[in-house]
Protein backbone atom coordinates (compact mmCIF):
# COMPACT_ATOMS: atom_id res chain seq x y z
CA UNK A 1 0.00 0.00 0.00
CA UNK A 2 1.35 3.63 -0.87
CA UNK A 3 0.54 5.66 2.07
CA UNK A 4 2.14 9.08 0.75
CA UNK A 5 -0.51 10.30 -1.37
CA UNK A 6 -2.93 10.05 1.24
CA UNK A 7 -4.64 12.68 3.15
CA UNK A 8 -5.21 11.36 6.67
CA UNK A 9 -6.73 13.10 9.38
CA UNK A 10 -5.64 13.03 13.18
CA UNK A 11 -8.06 13.81 15.63
CA UNK A 12 -7.26 14.91 19.55
CA UNK A 13 -9.46 14.26 22.39
CA UNK A 14 -10.66 15.39 24.56
CA UNK A 15 -10.60 18.23 22.90
CA UNK A 16 -12.07 16.91 19.85
CA UNK A 17 -9.58 19.26 17.54
CA UNK A 18 -8.45 17.99 14.29
CA UNK A 19 -5.78 18.37 11.47
CA UNK A 20 -4.83 16.86 8.08
CA UNK A 21 -1.67 14.92 7.48
CA UNK A 22 0.11 12.93 5.07
CA UNK A 23 2.59 9.38 5.59
CA UNK A 24 5.50 11.68 5.00
CA UNK A 25 5.29 13.74 7.70
CA UNK A 26 5.52 13.08 11.31
CA UNK A 27 2.49 13.81 13.41
CA UNK A 28 4.03 16.61 15.86
CA UNK A 29 5.35 18.10 12.39
CA UNK A 30 2.31 18.26 10.63
CA UNK A 31 0.12 19.51 13.72
CA UNK A 32 2.85 22.21 15.07
CA UNK A 33 3.04 23.13 11.00
CA UNK A 34 -0.66 23.92 11.76
CA UNK A 35 -0.27 25.97 14.34
CA UNK A 36 -1.73 23.50 17.09
CA UNK A 37 0.79 23.42 20.01
CA UNK A 38 1.18 19.59 20.36
CA UNK A 39 3.28 18.71 23.41
CA UNK A 40 6.98 17.91 22.55
CA UNK A 41 10.85 18.83 23.27
CA UNK A 42 13.94 17.63 21.48
CA UNK A 43 11.96 16.77 18.38
CA UNK A 44 14.27 13.40 18.13
CA UNK A 45 12.63 10.78 19.92
CA UNK A 46 15.25 11.56 23.07
CA UNK A 47 12.68 13.22 25.97
CA UNK A 48 9.68 11.82 25.72
CA UNK A 49 7.32 14.67 26.16
CA UNK A 50 5.38 14.14 22.75
CA UNK A 51 4.56 10.51 24.20
CA UNK A 52 0.71 9.86 24.02
CA UNK A 53 -2.19 7.36 23.26
CA UNK A 54 -3.31 6.24 20.15
CA UNK A 55 -6.87 5.73 21.27
CA UNK A 56 -7.20 4.57 17.47
CA UNK A 57 -5.76 3.67 13.79
CA UNK A 58 -2.32 2.48 13.20
CA UNK A 59 0.90 4.80 13.17
CA UNK A 60 5.03 3.43 12.12
CA UNK A 61 7.41 4.61 14.34
CA UNK A 62 10.93 6.15 13.35
CA UNK A 63 13.87 5.01 15.07
CA UNK A 64 13.58 6.31 18.58
CA UNK A 65 15.31 5.97 22.31
CA UNK A 66 14.40 2.82 23.79
CA UNK A 67 14.42 4.60 27.28
CA UNK A 68 11.51 6.93 27.04
CA UNK A 69 9.12 4.55 24.83
CA UNK A 70 9.32 1.19 26.32
CA UNK A 71 8.13 -1.77 24.42
CA UNK A 72 5.59 -2.09 27.12
CA UNK A 73 4.26 1.20 26.66
CA UNK A 74 4.25 0.57 22.91
CA UNK A 75 1.73 -2.51 23.57
CA UNK A 76 -0.43 -0.15 25.85
CA UNK A 77 -0.97 2.27 22.57
CA UNK A 78 1.51 4.95 24.06
CA UNK A 79 3.69 6.62 20.65
CA UNK A 80 5.92 9.33 20.16
CA UNK A 81 4.64 12.43 17.93
CA UNK A 82 7.78 13.33 16.73
CA UNK A 83 8.71 9.45 15.36
CA UNK A 84 5.17 9.10 14.42
CA UNK A 85 3.80 8.57 10.70
CA UNK A 86 -0.01 7.93 10.35
CA UNK A 87 -1.18 5.17 8.28
CA UNK A 88 -4.80 5.22 8.60
CA UNK A 89 -6.64 8.13 10.20
CA UNK A 90 -5.40 8.51 13.85
CA UNK A 91 -7.31 9.59 17.27
CA UNK A 92 -4.72 10.67 20.33
CA UNK A 93 -5.79 11.04 24.03
CA UNK A 94 -4.15 14.11 25.01
CA UNK A 95 -5.65 15.09 27.93
CA UNK A 96 -3.41 18.25 28.84
CA UNK A 97 -3.27 19.51 25.40
CA UNK A 98 -2.92 23.25 25.06
CA UNK A 99 -4.14 25.35 22.63
CA UNK A 100 -5.01 28.63 24.93
CA UNK A 101 -2.70 30.85 23.15
CA UNK A 102 -2.20 30.88 19.21
CA UNK A 103 1.36 29.96 17.70
CA UNK A 104 2.47 33.10 16.77
CA UNK A 105 5.34 34.56 14.42
CA UNK A 106 6.83 37.79 15.28
CA UNK A 107 9.66 40.06 14.97
CA UNK A 108 11.14 41.40 19.23
CA UNK A 109 14.01 43.95 19.63
CA UNK A 110 16.54 43.05 21.84
CA UNK A 111 16.23 45.26 24.94
CA UNK A 112 19.07 44.29 27.24
CA UNK A 113 21.95 41.28 27.01
CA UNK A 114 22.78 40.90 30.64
CA UNK A 115 25.68 38.25 31.44
CA UNK A 116 26.12 36.41 34.53
CA UNK A 117 29.31 34.12 33.94
CA UNK A 118 28.33 31.44 31.94
CA UNK A 119 24.54 33.01 30.88
CA UNK A 120 23.38 35.67 29.33
CA UNK A 121 19.88 36.77 30.03
CA UNK A 122 18.33 38.42 27.10
CA UNK A 123 15.09 40.17 27.38
CA UNK A 124 13.35 41.37 24.39
CA UNK A 125 10.17 43.60 23.47
CA UNK A 126 7.38 42.89 21.22
CA UNK A 127 5.60 45.36 19.04
CA UNK A 128 3.66 47.41 21.26
CA UNK A 129 0.83 46.40 18.26
CA UNK A 130 1.14 42.61 18.81
CA UNK A 131 -0.87 40.58 21.25
CA UNK A 132 1.80 37.78 23.28
CA UNK A 133 0.11 35.53 25.57
CA UNK A 134 2.24 32.47 27.51
CA UNK A 135 1.73 30.08 29.85
CA UNK A 136 4.90 29.89 32.51
CA UNK A 137 6.83 26.93 31.41
CA UNK A 138 6.63 27.50 27.64
CA UNK A 139 9.28 28.38 25.06
CA UNK A 140 9.81 29.89 21.90
CA UNK A 141 11.92 29.07 18.80
CA UNK A 142 14.36 31.95 18.27
CA UNK A 143 15.03 31.97 14.04
CA UNK A 144 18.64 31.75 13.55
CA UNK A 145 20.64 31.32 10.25
CA UNK A 146 17.71 29.18 8.90
CA UNK A 147 17.50 27.30 12.03
CA UNK A 148 15.26 27.00 14.77
CA UNK A 149 17.05 27.08 18.70
CA UNK A 150 13.95 26.28 21.94
CA UNK A 151 14.76 28.81 24.61
CA UNK A 152 11.92 28.45 27.68
CA UNK A 153 10.75 31.80 28.78
CA UNK A 154 12.04 33.15 31.94
CA UNK A 155 9.47 36.33 32.83
CA UNK A 156 6.22 36.52 34.36
CA UNK A 157 3.84 35.79 32.07
CA UNK A 158 1.81 38.59 33.38
CA UNK A 159 4.07 41.01 31.69
CA UNK A 160 3.76 39.28 28.14
CA UNK A 161 5.48 42.29 26.14
CA UNK A 162 8.66 40.95 27.14
CA UNK A 163 9.85 38.30 27.01
CA UNK A 164 13.12 36.85 29.18
CA UNK A 165 15.55 34.03 27.82
CA UNK A 166 18.80 32.66 29.64
CA UNK A 167 21.05 31.55 27.15
CA UNK A 168 23.83 28.79 28.07
CA UNK A 169 27.09 29.47 26.67
CA UNK A 170 28.55 26.36 24.69
CA UNK A 171 32.67 26.76 23.00
CA UNK A 172 31.56 26.56 19.41
CA UNK A 173 27.94 26.59 20.25
CA UNK A 174 26.22 28.85 16.81
CA UNK A 175 23.64 30.07 18.75
CA UNK A 176 25.52 30.83 22.14
CA UNK A 177 28.66 32.16 20.32
CA UNK A 178 26.35 34.49 18.24
CA UNK A 179 24.64 36.16 21.57
CA UNK A 180 28.67 36.41 23.21
CA UNK A 181 29.96 37.96 20.14
CA UNK A 182 27.55 39.34 17.37
CA UNK A 183 23.99 40.06 19.70
CA UNK A 184 23.61 43.62 20.13
CA UNK A 185 20.88 45.86 21.94
CA UNK A 186 18.44 47.34 19.52
CA UNK A 187 18.94 44.31 17.02
CA UNK A 188 15.78 42.61 15.42
CA UNK A 189 14.94 38.80 16.14
CA UNK A 190 12.39 36.69 14.77
CA UNK A 191 10.53 33.90 16.87
CA UNK A 192 7.82 31.76 17.05
CA UNK A 193 6.27 30.83 20.01
CA UNK A 194 4.37 30.50 22.68
CA UNK A 195 5.47 26.51 22.31
CA UNK A 196 5.42 23.37 24.64
CA UNK A 197 2.81 21.53 27.46
CA UNK A 198 5.10 22.64 30.09
CA UNK A 199 3.26 24.66 32.58
CA UNK A 200 2.02 24.56 36.01
CA UNK A 201 -1.29 22.93 36.69
CA UNK A 202 -4.36 24.72 38.59
CA UNK A 203 -4.26 21.85 41.43
CA UNK A 204 -4.03 22.49 45.61
CA UNK A 205 -0.97 19.88 45.46
CA UNK A 206 2.49 20.83 46.92
CA UNK A 207 5.22 21.09 44.54
CA UNK A 208 8.78 20.14 44.13
CA UNK A 209 10.41 22.57 41.52
CA UNK A 210 13.70 20.68 39.96
CA UNK A 211 16.15 22.29 37.24
CA UNK A 212 19.52 21.74 36.00
CA UNK A 213 21.48 24.73 35.00
CA UNK A 214 19.23 27.37 32.57
CA UNK A 215 16.27 24.68 33.44
CA UNK A 216 15.91 27.45 35.92
CA UNK A 217 14.62 29.64 33.22
CA UNK A 218 11.01 28.08 32.93
CA UNK A 219 11.07 27.04 36.52
CA UNK A 220 11.43 30.95 37.29
CA UNK A 221 8.82 31.79 35.14
CA UNK A 222 6.21 29.35 37.28
CA UNK A 223 7.82 31.27 40.52
CA UNK A 224 7.02 34.18 39.12
CA UNK A 225 3.48 33.57 38.18
CA UNK A 226 2.53 31.88 41.41
CA UNK A 227 3.74 35.16 43.42
CA UNK A 228 2.25 37.50 41.47
CA UNK A 229 -1.35 35.48 41.13
CA UNK A 230 -0.96 35.31 44.88
CA UNK A 231 -1.09 31.15 45.44
CA UNK A 232 -0.19 29.99 48.57
CA UNK A 233 1.07 26.67 48.70
CA UNK A 234 4.28 24.94 49.75
CA UNK A 235 7.03 24.87 47.30
CA UNK A 236 10.33 23.11 47.17
CA UNK A 237 13.14 24.35 44.35
CA UNK A 238 16.23 22.35 43.99
CA UNK A 239 18.90 23.62 41.18
CA UNK A 240 21.82 22.03 40.55
CA UNK A 241 24.77 23.06 38.03
CA UNK A 242 28.16 21.70 37.36
CA UNK A 243 29.86 24.52 39.56
CA UNK A 244 29.11 27.41 41.57
CA UNK A 245 29.65 30.06 38.30
CA UNK A 246 27.11 28.22 35.98
CA UNK A 247 24.52 30.04 38.66
CA UNK A 248 22.88 33.13 38.32
CA UNK A 249 19.96 35.54 39.63
CA UNK A 250 20.97 34.34 42.82
CA UNK A 251 19.33 37.69 44.52
CA UNK A 252 16.28 36.35 43.54
CA UNK A 253 15.88 33.35 46.11
CA UNK A 254 15.76 35.42 49.38
CA UNK A 255 13.01 37.60 47.50
CA UNK A 256 11.00 34.52 46.91
CA UNK A 257 11.22 32.94 50.05
CA UNK A 258 9.96 36.21 52.03
CA UNK A 259 7.04 36.11 49.78
CA UNK A 260 6.51 32.28 49.83
CA UNK A 261 6.42 28.74 51.60
CA UNK A 262 9.91 28.10 49.79
CA UNK A 263 12.08 25.88 50.82
CA UNK A 264 15.53 25.91 48.09
CA UNK A 265 18.34 23.58 47.78
CA UNK A 266 20.96 24.25 45.01
CA UNK A 267 23.79 21.45 44.46
CA UNK A 268 26.89 21.39 42.46
CA UNK A 269 28.33 18.43 40.97
CA UNK A 270 31.58 19.36 40.58
CA UNK A 271 32.60 20.75 43.23
CA UNK A 272 32.48 21.26 46.79
CA UNK A 273 31.18 24.61 48.13
CA UNK A 274 29.91 26.30 51.77
CA UNK A 275 26.36 26.38 51.18
CA UNK A 276 25.75 24.48 48.06
CA UNK A 277 25.17 20.49 48.28
CA UNK A 278 27.93 18.15 46.57
CA UNK A 279 26.21 15.90 44.20
CA UNK A 280 23.74 16.27 42.03
CA UNK A 281 19.68 17.28 42.78
CA UNK A 282 18.54 13.98 42.42
CA UNK A 283 20.44 12.45 45.56
CA UNK A 284 19.24 15.72 47.58
CA UNK A 285 15.22 14.75 46.43
CA UNK A 286 15.82 11.02 47.47
CA UNK A 287 17.69 12.40 50.94
CA UNK A 288 14.92 15.00 52.06
CA UNK A 289 11.43 12.94 51.16
CA UNK A 290 10.33 9.53 51.43
CA UNK A 291 7.07 9.45 49.74
CA UNK A 292 5.82 12.39 46.96
CA UNK A 293 1.95 11.14 46.64
CA UNK A 294 0.60 13.87 47.47
CA UNK A 295 3.04 16.12 45.28
CA UNK A 296 3.51 17.65 42.13
CA UNK A 297 7.61 17.55 40.09
CA UNK A 298 7.76 19.71 37.51
CA UNK A 299 11.45 18.74 36.31
CA UNK A 300 13.18 21.01 33.31
CA UNK A 301 17.28 20.98 32.32
CA UNK A 302 19.40 18.27 31.21
CA UNK A 303 17.54 15.07 30.23
CA UNK A 304 19.85 12.64 31.93
CA UNK A 305 18.43 14.40 35.63
CA UNK A 306 14.73 14.23 33.94
CA UNK A 307 14.67 10.32 33.41
CA UNK A 308 16.72 9.96 37.10
CA UNK A 309 14.50 12.58 38.95
CA UNK A 310 11.31 10.15 37.32
CA UNK A 311 12.54 6.74 38.00
CA UNK A 312 13.19 8.36 41.42
CA UNK A 313 9.93 10.03 41.95
CA UNK A 314 7.48 7.59 39.95
CA UNK A 315 9.36 4.26 41.14
CA UNK A 316 10.37 4.30 44.29
CA UNK A 317 8.58 7.32 46.09
CA UNK A 318 4.98 6.88 44.94
CA UNK A 319 4.18 10.37 42.74
CA UNK A 320 1.68 9.82 40.29
CA UNK A 321 2.74 9.54 36.80
CA UNK A 322 0.38 12.33 35.78
CA UNK A 323 1.95 14.09 38.81
CA UNK A 324 5.42 14.69 36.93
CA UNK A 325 5.76 17.12 34.19
CA UNK A 326 8.88 17.98 32.57
CA UNK A 327 10.39 20.00 29.52
CA UNK A 328 13.83 18.49 28.49
CA UNK A 329 16.77 20.29 27.39
CA UNK A 330 18.93 19.31 24.37
CA UNK A 331 21.74 21.50 23.71
CA UNK A 332 22.64 22.24 20.14
CA UNK A 333 26.01 22.93 18.83
CA UNK A 334 25.19 24.09 15.52
S1 LIG B 1 10.65 12.50 22.20
FE1 LIG B 1 9.31 13.55 20.86
S2 LIG B 1 9.68 15.62 21.31
FE2 LIG B 1 11.18 14.57 22.52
Amino acid sequence: MEYVDIMLKISIIPENLEFDIDYRENILSAGLNQNLNLPHGCKSGNCGACKCKVQSGDIDLDEYNKNVLKDEEIEQGYTLLCKAHAKTDVVLYIPHFLHGFPIKMLPARVEKIKKINTTAIITLKIPAIQQFGFYAGQYIDIMHKGKNRSYSLAGNPNKNDELELHVRYYNKGIFSEFVWNELKEQQILRFKGPLGNFRLQETENPIILICTGTGFAPIKSIIESIISNSINKELHLYWGNRTKEDFYLLELLPQWQKQLNLRITLCVSKENMDGYKSGYVTHELDKDFSDLKKYEVYACGNIKMIEDVYELAVNKLNLAKKNFFSDAFIPSSE
